[in-house]
């Protein structure tokens, strides 16, 4: 089973595009049906024996699910030239696994989406890219980049043809599906 999850504050352009590449024993989740706090750094995770967040929210639901997924496939929109602050605030949350190895053998991958160019977009990529390879070296999981579209609100099920053909979609989804299934 993997797990797709929404990084947007809204169901729009990732949230239609997961649902369009997911399979059917796949689980979609989005962030902005979720309440999560913020990381309160009592570092509680890193003490207790299960290496347990004890905040008592919708990051549970996110944990119990990551524990039963191979492949953790995220979608985010690119905000103020990062990841939407509601994802960044979930990657927060993982600092349970920073003190165990319950991401090793797991496969963080992620598809950005921005409105920019893409001649405009690469330095960004790149800084997300360097983000999440840096969190590898201490959360064990496994990291693969693997679209970054560029055309701001053309995802939706509706507008999806005014930037891209039929074709040149299909081919893009075929690629993604097959590198989450490789
Ligand atoms: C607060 C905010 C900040 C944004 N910052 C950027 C940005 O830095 N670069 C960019 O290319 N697009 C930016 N965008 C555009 C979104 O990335 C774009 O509309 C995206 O397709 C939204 O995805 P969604 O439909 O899944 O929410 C921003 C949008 C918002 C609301």
């Amino acid at each position: 089973m993997n797990l797709y999850i929404s990084g947007s504050n809204r169901k729009h352009n990732s949230y239609n595009f997961l649902k369009r590449i997911k399979e059917n024993e796949d689980v979609l989740i989005s962030l902005d049906d979720l309440n999560i706090k913020w990381c309160l750094g009592c570092n509680a995770c890193q003490q207790n024996e299960s290496n347990a967040c004890i905040v008592n929210d919708d990051m549970q639901k996110i944990y119990n699910l990551i524990e039963k997924s191979d492949n953790i496939i995220i979608m985010s929109p690119i905000y103020m030239n990062f990841i939407t602050g509601i994802l960044k605030n979930v990657i927060d949350r993982f600092n349970p696994y920073c003190a165990s190895e319950k991401l090793k053998g797991k496969k963080i991958m992620l598809i950005t989406v921005g409105q920019m160019e893409e001649e405009d977009q690469q330095e960004v990529v790149d800084k997300i890219n360097d983000y999440f390879k840096s969190l590898t070296e201490f959360m064990y999981f496994d990291f693969e980049y693997l679209y970054n579209f560029t055309s701001g609100d053309i995802i939706d099920v509706d507008d999806i043809n005014k930037t891209y053909s039929d074709e040149q979609l299909q081919k893009i989804i075929n690629n993604i599906k097959n590198k989450i299934n490789m």
